[in-house]
């Protein structure tokens, strides 16, 4: 077994960059409207310039922002910089007429092609992966409360350093990420440890502009989920933990009252979460 090591800025936005690169969603939009891209691209530019006269932007400042510009896309960063300030507010808008399941954020940490386990699945991880035990069960149903036999649930996570696979060295390659297929009646059963909360890598350009505001740069424990099933719209969500002092001021806001978890003990010396999905139709 490897040692952990401390992710660097470079090594977790790189990943991410790279994840991304490779997602398909790279070079997308050639759809986009003449006029949606003016309102957009005027939008933007305009709102900068509001900025500069605003606070009188100083050349001195305007050098930094440049400067800082440039290192977020030699970092990798702009994934983690994106999905932590703005992704937010695009789930909103995209998930706004769903009467099914809250989603959220789906953060750059996904990697398609996790294992497939059959439920009651344990997620891959260490013989001796630290962590309090986690059993997550539930069912997933469409919204008029039909179960989903096909539906398939994802769970991805960091462990209890707080580290992605895949984002961080020394960890196995698929540790804390699976597909699994729920059974018959829509049921699930996922065994796995709580997540420790997460923070930004301090040493990059986005850790440098959070230390410049003398913010956190934390996000609450929290388990990332996605759920599909034929004919229904994926659901990308993420489950957090109740009593956790970031739970309020997420740096990423991607926390919502419905994503609440409540574990309870159980008699394996873990915790017991359950969590039921309803899916909005296409
Ligand atoms: C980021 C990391 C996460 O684990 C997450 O859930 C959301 C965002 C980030 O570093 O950008
Ligand atoms: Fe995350």
């Amino acid at each position: 077994m490897t040692t952990l090591t401390t992710p660097t800025a470079a090594e977790s936005g790189g990943s991410a960059t790279e994840v991304f690169r490779q997602s398909g969603k790279l070079g997308a939009g050639a759809d986009i409207s003449v006029e949606r891209a003016q309102a957009l691209i005027g939008d933007a530019i305009k709102a900068m310039n509001d900025l500069a006269e605003r606070h009188a932007l100083t050349y001195e400042e305007f050098n930094i922002f440049k400067a800082w510009l440039i290192q977020v896309g030699e970092d990798g960063e702009w994934p983690l910089f994106l999905d932590v300030f703005l992704e937010h507010t695009v789930e909103d808008i995209s998930t706004r007429d769903r009467q099914g399941s809250k989603g959220s954020i789906e953060g750059p940490y996904y990697v398609k092609n996790a294992p497939t386990l059959p439920t009651p699945a344990t997620l891959p991880m260490r013989e001796d992966e630290k962590g309090t035990k986690l059993k997550f069960t539930g069912t997933i149903k469409d919204v008029e409360g039909n179960p989903l036999p096909e539906a398939v649930i994802e769970l991805w996570q960091a462990d209890e350093d707080g580290y992605y696979s895949q984002f961080a060295s020394g960890l196995p390659e698929w540790n804390l990420r699976g597909r699994v297929p729920v059974d018959a009646e829509g049921n699930f059963e996922i065994n796995t440890i709580k997540p420790a909360p997460y923070q930004i890598p301090t040493d990059g350009s986005t850790g440098k502009m959070i230390a410049a505001a003398n913010w956190h740069a934390w996000r609450p424990a929290h388990l990332h989920i996605a759920v599909e099933a034929p004919g229904h719209q994926r659901l990308i969500q993420q489950l957090y933990f109740p009593g956790d002092e970031h739970n309020d001021d997420d740096i990423a806001n991607a926390v919502k009252p419905e994503l609440m978890l409540d574990p309870q003990p159980n008699d394996d010396g873990g915790e017991t979460a359950v969590y039921n999905y309803r899916l909005d139709k296409l």
